[in-house]
């Protein structure tokens, strides 16, 4: 069989790219549905992408590399098609923008495109084998238990990252990539829960299903969003965020009021009531259970009284700046991405073809560049689906 364009991979950035590539294209998944991904995100209401999406919220070994996809195909582009597909959605905070109803809208509105553009594409097929083939490339897939060998002119590879194995990531991306002798740059969970052991676990256990808006840093950058206290560490968007920032071995600082002066609160307390417990005053600035903890651990107890300025400022120290050594991360199991991929110096970034590989195009979360938390990564897919699909 002879294919213009066959898409590897039927999620944001392969729909996506399917839809702009013109005549002839094939994409295939070995899910049983498309867009799976899509329809478990942002709790079921897909947060598509973000309204101060900018190439400084995206990591990668090359920071630039993000910028020609995401300023050619921008955030208000998807909103445009958003809109044009009568789809109700909503700012939620920070920019994050929500479909109103189901994730599904977002799902059936690129299935919707790819039918106006002719593009084929089959669910339940294995990819068995890539070979190029003189100037195009030859793919054998499976589908119902028989083998199909396909031609194409193009190969869009769009299998997306390892995270979530439960949900079909394979890495199959970077494998291909590897075929091609395109060099990758090492990968590892994002925006992922960490972990915890030992005493450090043993201190925050107790302290699981605790929630509050705090500052979290590590190695000069920080977020300002909710935390979450779990059974086995830290969670919540501040942690994902900088999950993506940590490396083993690294602390994180935790600034549990931040924008607030809380040494001068307490002494405020202090001359108010001087009667009350410490951890008691604590806890008028942060959830008391933890406001315990903290006093405990910056060797505090009594009432206010009892405690002179410097006491009181280790205290408010503590509070903003509580220090923590991960342990790890909980992996792939829960990343919501896939830091690292397929190097982007081996791609054009306005078309997101291999330099080296005429016909063969990398897109999405296998390459090398990934976002924050908050839409940004649906909306690298959607610039780099949209980027390949027009240069095609
Ligand atoms: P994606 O993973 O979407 O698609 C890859 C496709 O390739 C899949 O359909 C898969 O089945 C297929 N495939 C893989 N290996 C294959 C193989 N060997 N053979 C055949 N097919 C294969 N981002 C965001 O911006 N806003 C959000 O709200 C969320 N929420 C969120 C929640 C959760 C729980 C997760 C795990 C992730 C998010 N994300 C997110 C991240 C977002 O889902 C991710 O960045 C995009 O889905 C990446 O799009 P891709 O098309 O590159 O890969």
């Amino acid at each position: 069989m002879q294919v213009d364009t066959l898409i590897l991979g039927a999620g944001a950035a392969g729909l996506m790219c399917a839809a702009h590539a013109g005549p002839g294209v094939l994409v295939v998944d070995h899910a049983r549905a498309p867009g799976e991904k899509i329809r478990i995100s942002g709790g079921g209401r897909c947060n598509f992408t973000n309204m101060h999406t900018a190439p400084e919220a995206f990591l990668g070994a090359n920071p630039h590399f993000c910028k020609s996809a995401l300023g050619r195909y921008t955030q208000w582009d998807f909103l445009d098609l958003v809109g044009r597909h009568g789809i109700p959605w909503h700012e939620k905070t920070l920019g994050q923008l929500f479909c109103d109803r189901s994730a599904k809208d977002i799902i059936a509105m690129l299935l919707a495109e790819i039918e106006a553009a002719g593009a084929q594409l089959w669910l339940g097929t294995e990819i068995v084998d890539v070979a190029r083939d003189g100037t195009g490339f030859a793919v054998t897939l499976r589908r119902d238990g028989r083998d199909v060998r396909v031609h194409a002119r193009a190969l869009v590879v769009a299998t997306g990252g390892k995270s979530i194995p439960k949900m079909g990531a394979t890495g199959l991306g970077y494998r291909i990539a590897g075929q091609f002798g395109l060099p990758m740059t090492e990968t590892r969970p994002g925006l992922v829960p960490l972990t915890f052991s030992g005493p450090v676990l043993d201190r925050l256990k107790p302290l699981a299903g605790l929630s509050l808006e705090a500052s979290v840093s590590c190695g000069g950058t920080s977020f300002r969003e909710g935390l979450l206290m779990t059974h086995r560490g830290l969670s919540g968007p501040s942690i994902l965020q900088i999950s993506s920032y940590w490396r083993e071995g690294q602390e994180i600082s935790v600034d549990l009021c931040p924008g607030q002066d809380l040494f001068g609160a307490l002494r405020g307390q202090r001359q108010q009531s001087g009667r009350k417990a410490i951890a008691t005053a604590l806890a008028e600035h942060i959830p008391a259970r933890l406001a315990q903890v903290i006093a405990e651990d910056a060797g505090l107890a009594g009432n206010l009284a009892d405690q002179n300025d410097t006491r009181l400022r280790a205290l408010a120290d503590r509070a903003g700046d509580w220090r923590l050594l991960p342990a790890g991360s909980e992996g792939y199991r829960t990343a919501e991405v896939t830091l690292g991929g397929v190097s982007t110096d081996a791609l054009s970034s306005r078309s997101m073809e291999a330099r080296d590989v005429p016909g063969l195009y990398f897109i999405g979360e296998c390459v090398d560049v990934t976002g924050w938390l908050g839409g940004y990564n649906f909306q690298w897919a959607w610039s780099t689906g949209w980027a390949a699909g027009k240069a095609i």
